[in-house]
């Protein structure tokens, strides 16, 4: 039996959770718990909950417990943190693990507090890093030096720009909205170009197989199943990739926007950095065909998807654990 503590990076996104120990992903599950309704008891979690979402009687209850990053569902997340951490660390540990758990950029207190008191039910010592730092870590920006480096993690709830330089956070901002976002703009899109309903699922794979932020070279094309909008009836329909990149114009210029607004107050000594290193993109979304180019052409500067987007923020999370000295006026405080 282990005498010593083991240290978990934590990243409970809104999408996925992810555990790193030390450079080992020990975790990689979508954040989703189908639970029995009247005995409040979780039947299932990650990718086996996640495929009963929409597809279940009333008497259970298919749940994401976090939403735009933050805790929805108190007693459901806490539950499955301690879960999660038991199942990687297994049964015979001594001392429970200290934990460094991510938390989306410019967070309440009441909301960084839930997170606080979630991983005390698992954890020994809980500490809390924001995500654009954790991300930043997890990719090796070089952040301890005074030079600037920007950051954009574009996840299933939040979209978080950020200028980092001497371990912290100099500007930021975070907004509630990503993924599921454009999810929803595609059902928007399908729903009044062809009068077809579908649902959050169907939306998301549309985006994955065919979707892109520009015109792609190579258009394909995907045919799925909908719902007639006046009669109700079952009814296919086929959509290319250009559909997909008219529907997610909007939600696109949402994360210019948001970037934008950041660099305008970044002050100019960081900006001649950030034009030199170029934006970093992490998170799901930054998997999108062609967002380093759009974004690229949006902002001016050079946009570059990472070698682990959906990753690097727990990793960085996991590193940080023996960064804390040094990270100390950037961590959240208890
Ligand atoms: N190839 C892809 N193209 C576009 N989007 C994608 C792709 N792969 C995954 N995504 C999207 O990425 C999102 C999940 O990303 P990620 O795992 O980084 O989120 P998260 O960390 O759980 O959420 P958050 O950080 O907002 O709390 C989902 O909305 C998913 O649909
Ligand atoms: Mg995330």
């Amino acid at each position: 039996m282990p005498l010593f503590s083991r240290e978990l990076g934590i990243d409970l996104g809104t999408s996925n959770t992810i555990i790193v120990e030390g450079n080992q992903i020990l975790l990689d599950e979508p954040t989703v718990v189908a639970i029995v309704v009247y005995e409040q008891k979780m039947v299932e979690w990650g990718r086996a909950a996640r495929d009963m979402i929409g597809r279940v009687s009333d008497t259970l209850e298919v749940v994401r417990p976090l939403q735009h990053g933050v805790i929805a569902e108190y007693e459901v997340t806490e539950k499955l943190l301690r879960f999660l951490v038991k199942k990687v660390v297994g049964p015979m540990q001594l001392f429970p693990p200290r934990l460094m758990m991510t938390v989306p950029y410019g967070v309440t207190s009441v909301e960084s507090r839930a997170v606080h008191e979630a991983g005390l039910g698992a954890g020994r010592e809980v500490y809390m890093i924001p995500q654009p730092l954790a991300a930043a870590i997890g990719i090796d920006l070089p952040i301890s030096t005074p030079s600037g480096n920007m950051i954009l993690s574009l996840g299933g709830g939040t979209i978080q720009s950020a200028v980092l330089a001497m371990n912290d956070v100099v500007r930021a901002e975070s907004l509630r909205t990503g993924g599921v976002r454009m999810d929803e703009a595609i059902i928007a899109y399908v729903r009044k170009k062809y009068g077809i309903i579908i649902g959050q699922p169907t939306a998301e794979s549309l985006k994955i197989k065919i979707g892109a932020a520009v015109p792609q070279d190579q258009q394909a094309t995907l045919e799925v199943q909908g719902q007639d909008q006046v009669s109700g009836l079952p009814k296919p329909v086929s959509l290319t990739s250009d559909d997909i990149v008219d529907a997610l114009q909007e939600p696109l210029q949402e994360i210019v926007s948001s970037a934008k607004r950041v660099l305008e107050k970044t002050p100019p000594e960081l900006i001649s950095d950030i034009i030199d290193r170029g934006v970093a993109l992490c998170g799901g979304g930054a998997l999108l065909r062609g967002i380093d180019k759009y974004l690229t052409k949006a902002l001016g500067i050079p946009a570059y998807l990472v070698d682990n987007p959906t990753t690097c923020t727990a990793e960085g999370a996991a590193k940080a654990l023996s960064m804390r000295e040094a990270l100390s006026r950037s961590l959240l405080p208890n």
